[in-house]
């Protein structure tokens, strides 16, 4: 097979893979060394002396980190023994290996997607070996301040998501895709709303996007929603319940705030229109690029917006809570997906996992950084197929709704990228396209 373009490494001075290390990384830094110190008092309640001890440790592991990065130092082993140290040092070996043994890898002669992740695992590290503030998630703070800065769209989509499903079962199949479309394109621009690439500024959603979905069509550069839609379409199957429905859709979830109730939002479509059974959800086991899922946000956000005091939105939050209990909704997390590994070794690596995505029909994936390991994060030709640019991954039939934050683009028309480098020369990186691309193994 053809071999792949090598990774997007960070020693280009002035690029964005570049700046992303040298600027915004320690922004981050500084940032979670500052919510860590805010909170020393709230610690001290909790723990008394032990915690006062604890933000001290943490805060000089931190300032350390922030150090070796600025400074370019070897890349060093993890030390804190959770279930994923192993495999996070066997693949500093494997960087190794493939630099050759002469220099140690560094923060600044690596992969970019491996040092930003290897950054965040890290920042867990620091507080791991803090026993009592080990649960403490330095990004708390601003993935419920951009939910509750979002909360006007959030009602506005909720208010939408009731009236669709006031007269759901009347709807012919093409009502039935415009809606799924719409709320798929939604579902993709609440990922404009990250936290990462702004370094943790402020970063929600203002007005209500179903307004201004008909001006951002233009930025989608590639739209498979036709394709997504059909093998939805063909996966039906008659249930128990006696209706025909395809069984399971997963989504591989991104960011938390408006991002979170947008999928939340097009999973509920799903399922109460009958397009499928069940959704699987799939979210981090650790705080990671500042304003991703875990758990605990997923818990948080379903019950925020239940305790709403708008009437769709509390509804819509009933509803959810409902889903999760009764199993038609199910909350999933993994440790690879915060490893720094391309997806194309899912199988080898987390064979587990890759066996869970098997059983669904159709895996959606959230966001930019999900499109980085889909494709390996490589300096790809623009015009190389996504089918090959996944390198063989395919669990299941999937889609990836991302909107462009990185320099790695592919399964575009000959000639497109050359007409955005003319037209915007950031067009990769500020975060205004965006692409609906679709993957069937099954066809190939
Ligand atoms: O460079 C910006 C960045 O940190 C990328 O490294 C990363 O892919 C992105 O932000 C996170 O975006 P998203 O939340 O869409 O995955
Ligand atoms: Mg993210």
């Amino acid at each position: 097979p053809l071999l792949p373009p090598k990774s997007l490494w960070l020693f280009l001075i002035g690029s964005f893979a570049y700046l992303t290390v040298r600027d915004r990384l320690p922004t981050i830094l500084t940032k979670v060394i500052d919510t860590i110190h805010r909170n020393k008092n709230k610690f001290f309640e909790e723990y008394g002396e032990e915690g006062i001890q604890a933000e001290k440790q943490a805060i000089s592991l931190l300032s350390k980190l922030r150090n070796e990065l600025q400074t370019d130092k070897p890349v060093l082993a993890l030390t804190d023994g959770l279930v994923d140290t192993e495999p996070w040092n066997q693949y500093l070996h494997r960087q190794q290996r493939l630099q050759g043994d002469q220099e140690p890898v560094s923060w600044f002669k690596s992969p970019w997607l491996y040092v930003e992740c290897y950054m965040y695992r890290r920042i867990h590290e620091a507080l791991l070996l803090n026993p009592p503030i080990s649960d403490f998630d330095v990004f708390n703070e601003g993935k419920t301040q951009s939910f509750f800065e979002s909360s006007q769209a959030v009602m506005a989509l909720c208010t939408y998501l009731e009236g669709i499903k006031k007269n759901v079962e009347e709807l012919s199949e093409s009502q039935l895709f415009e809606l799924f479309s719409k709320l798929v394109q939604v579902s993709l621009w609440g990922n404009k709303c990250d936290l990462s690439i702004s370094a943790g500024q402020e970063n929600s959603q203002k007005a209500s996007p179903l307004d201004s979905l008909n001006s951002l069509q233009t930025f989608i550069l590639v739209d498979d929603t036709k394709r997504v839609w059909s093998t939805l379409i063909s996966a039906q199957k008659l249930g128990q319940s006696g209706k025909t429905t395809a069984d399971r859709v997963d989504i591989v979830l991104d960011n938390a705030g408006f991002e979170l109730v947008t999928d939340l939002v097009l999973a509920d479509f799903l399922v109460s229109s009958g397009l499928a059974r069940q959704i699987h959800f799939h979210g981090k086991t650790i705080p990671w690029f500042v304003s991703d899922v875990t758990a605990k946000d997923f818990q948080w956000t379903i019950r925020q917006t239940m305790a709403s005091n708008h009437k769709w939105g509390s509804k819509c939050g009933v509803q959810w809570q409902g889903y999760l209990k009764d199993g038609l909704w199910r909350y999933h997390d993994h440790p690879f997906w915060t490893q720094p590994h391309e997806f194309c070794d899912m199988a080898p690596d987390a064979p587990d996992l890759y066996a869970t995505l098997q059983g669904a029909d159709l895996v959606l994936f959230k966001g930019d950084l999900n499109y980085r390991k889909l494709t390996g994060d490589r300096d790809w030709e623009h015009t190389v197929s996504f089918d090959t640019a996944l390198r063989g991954f395919g669990p299941a039939p999937l889609c990836s709704l991302r909107t462009l934050k990185a320099n790695v683009q592919v399964g575009l028309q000959p000639g497109q990228g050359e007409k955005l480098t003319s037209q915007d020369p950031s067009w990769m990186t500020n975060g205004k396209y965006a692409v609906i691309q679709f993957h069937n193994p099954k066809s190939e």
